[in-house]
């Protein structure tokens, strides 16, 4: 029988809905030549352990341990690309999604779609197992502005639980930009014509094991995609994240220099502090935000945070060196010291990018 389905699962830390989710599979899909893939960021909890021991007797289940990387959208990517199946679905790990749904998302792809999307915003959908009043409007406003930028009408555009052809998939999949979590609207983004897409309404589940890895940071992540595409992928999407964190270093060095300066410090002396705190301040949120997939942790961390600070040193000496110089052949400050202050943002975007987060 021609393998018609591969189900992609990207998990992390999800162990104990690994079993729950093949019998449900199992009961879902019977009568269909299918597998499933569970793709693990190398969860501590031992998510791929587990795994891999179902996948030892059945030889529908297989397992994509990642090390050293983290990302929902590239995981989905890595499995998707493993398959070698007339149809890839893509499904949460933890339940939340229906998988009893997923004969009928084949059915409509069978009969046509580009893709079926479930979705909790059609007649007979549900979004209850949204797990806070907070969660309610954050994912009202995502879709709001998701539409706007996609100008698709698809009412539930953030849905990680679809179903395409993996013919398309694979033609679509050179053109994905594989970060943050929204990889449903990577690929409706990357597709150079509108896709005919057929929603399958659904009830999300509230979680039962295991907890939602959806954060601020996560969200923030979302914004960049959407910023990448409206800037149709011009300015690398890290330069500009690690860009807006050096404008918010400055925010910070100043507010610290005039609290010092208050406090009794001199001139100097505040400006010292300031300048330390904000590196200290940016290192962090490059860490979580910028470089998110290569986050230091522990003694990696503060061994990044050193050469941080001594690439940002240099950086500095750099801006300041090259704006005097400009400023003493035509007198410009305000020219002198935005291209001063340029290269030591592109010097410290590319040292830092390449020494310290090890991007290659
Ligand atoms: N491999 C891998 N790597 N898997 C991950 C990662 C990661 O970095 N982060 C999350 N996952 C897995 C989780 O283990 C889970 O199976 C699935 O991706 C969804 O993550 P949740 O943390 O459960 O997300 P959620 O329930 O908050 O978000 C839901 O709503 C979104 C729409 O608002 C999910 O249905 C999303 O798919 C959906 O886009
Ligand atoms: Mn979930």
């Amino acid at each position: 029988m021609t393998l018609a389905l591969t189900v992609v699962v990207p998990c992390y830390n999800e162990r104990a809905n690994i079993a729950p989710m093949v019998a449900a599979l199992d009961k879902a899909l019977t009568g269909l030549s299918w597998e499933v893939v569970f793709v693990d960021d190398d969860s501590p909890d031992g998510t791929s352990v587990e795994a891999k021991c179902i996948a030892q007797d059945d030889p529908r289940v297989r397992c994509i341990r990642r090390i050293g990387r983290r990302g929902l959208s590239s995981a989905v990517i890595e499995g998707a690309l493993s398959s070698a199946a007339e149809h890839i679905a893509v499904i949460d790990g933890d339940m939340q999604h229906d998988e009893t749904r997923l004969p009928l998302m084949l059915q409509a792809v069978r009969g046509g779609a580009d893709m079926a999307v479930g979705s909790r915003h059609v007649e007979g959908g549900d979004s209850a197992g949204l797990s806070s009043p907070l969660r309610v409007k954050l994912s009202q406003t995502g879709i709001r502005v998701a539409q706007a930028v996609t100008h698709t009408h698809l009412s539930d555009p953030m849905s990680g639980f679809f179903l395409l052809r993996r013919d398309l998939f694979e033609v679509l999949a050179g053109r994905l930009t594989g970060q943050g979590f929204k990889i449903l609207l990577d690929l409706i983004l990357a597709a150079p014509r509108s896709l005919k897409i057929s929603e399958i309404p659904y009830k999300f589940r509230p979680r039962t094991a295991g907890e939602s890895k959806l954060d601020v940071l996560v969200l923030a992540q979302f914004a960049g995609l959407l910023l990448d595409k409206a800037l149709r992928g011009t300015v690398p999407l890290r330069f500009i994240s690690f860009a807006l964190v050096g404008v918010v270093g400055v925010l910070v060095n100043i507010l610290v220099m005039l609290v010092a300066t208050r406090l009794g410090d001199d001139f100097g002396q505040a400006q010292t502090i300031g300048t330390i705190i904000a590196m200290m301040v940016n290192f962090q949120l490059n860490n979580q935000l910028t470089y998110r997939a290569q986050r230091l942790k522990g003694a990696k961390a503060w061994r990044g945070l050193a050469l941080f600070m001594i690439v940002c040193g240099l950086g500095a000496i750099a801006n300041i060196g090259i704006a005097k110089a400009l400023y003493a052949e035509n007198g410009l400050s305000l020219f002198s010291g935005a291209a001063g202050a340029a290269v030591g943002v592109v010097w410290n975007y590319a040292v830092s990018s390449t020494l310290v987060w090890r991007i290659r």
